[in-house]
């Protein structure tokens, strides 16, 4: 169960949702497709306000992202409690999202029913080998998230700079809102930067149909990006 508030999980909205029936909460931390994160004492909020019986998954997958000092990843919860998991992906910053690789932290008795339920051989020794490989390469994390970082700061002030609301992101993609103006909207600028071979994504799946997610890429993309983008905000 997700529920936001200005595009930001929102832990009171979660808990009023929670019925006798609920067993497992999921949060995005930062959050897909917004980029928001909430601060670790959100999180710890909203599992202490969780029955002992419901299991709080920290899907992680853009920790490796953030600065903010306030944010906690969900180690030290699934290290604290017995019924928290927090998920790592190897998709994201590491950059091998074909590898399908991830992994979780969680308590003993958690891990212990996982290892019942999942099917034999799920993770490839090619992957694992891979896993370790990227583990070690620091420099990658860092010149990866470096770059990002640049790369959405320039990106954010260009998009407002063309008048769109963008909100901070804490991942590595950004979520400029369209107006609803006709020739401005959200899914008129899709089709436009389609025609020029520019394939960002429409997040309509999420109930945000005047937003489009853009992921941060290399130089040459984001400027192949930024320039269609203000093409497309300065046309007739
Ligand atoms: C919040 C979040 N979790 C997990 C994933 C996917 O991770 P994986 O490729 O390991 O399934 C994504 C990818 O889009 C994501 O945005």
């Amino acid at each position: 169960m997700r529920r936001k508030k200005n595009l930001t999980t929102d832990v009171d909205a979660i808990l009023a949702r929670v019925t006798p029936k609920t067993k497992i909460v999921f949060v995005a931390n930062p959050n897909n497709p917004t980029g928001t994160y909430v601060p670790g004492s959100e999180i710890r909020r909203l599992r202490a306000g969780l029955r002992e019986d419901i299991v709080l998954v920290c899907d992680d997958a853009y920790a490796e992202y953030v600065d903010a000092p306030d944010y906690e990843s969900g180690f030290s919860l699934a290290a604290e409690t017995e019924n928290t998991i927090a998920l790592r992906t190897f998709s994201k910053i590491y950059g091998l999202a074909s590898v399908r690789l991830g992994w979780g932290f969680a308590s003993s008795n958690i891990v212990g029913v996982l290892e019942r339920l999942r099917p034999p051989f799920n993770v490839s020794r090619p992957a694992q080998v891979a896993g370790l490989a990227a583990l070690a390469d620091k420099d990658h994390v860092a010149r990866t998230k470096a770059h990002t970082k640049k790369w959405r700061e320039v990106c954010l002030q260009r998009l407002r700079g063309l008048g769109l609301n963008v909100a901070d992101s804490h991942g590595n993609f950004l979520l400029p809102e369209f107006p609803k103006t006709p020739g401005k909207t959200a899914a008129e600028c899709d089709a436009f930067l389609q025609e020029r071979g520019v394939i960002i994504r429409r997040v309509d799946a999420y109930g945000l149909s005047n937003y489009l997610r853009v992921t941060i890429g290399d130089e040459e993309e984001m400027t192949i990006f930024l320039d269609a983008m203000t093409a497309f905000m300065e046309r007739k």
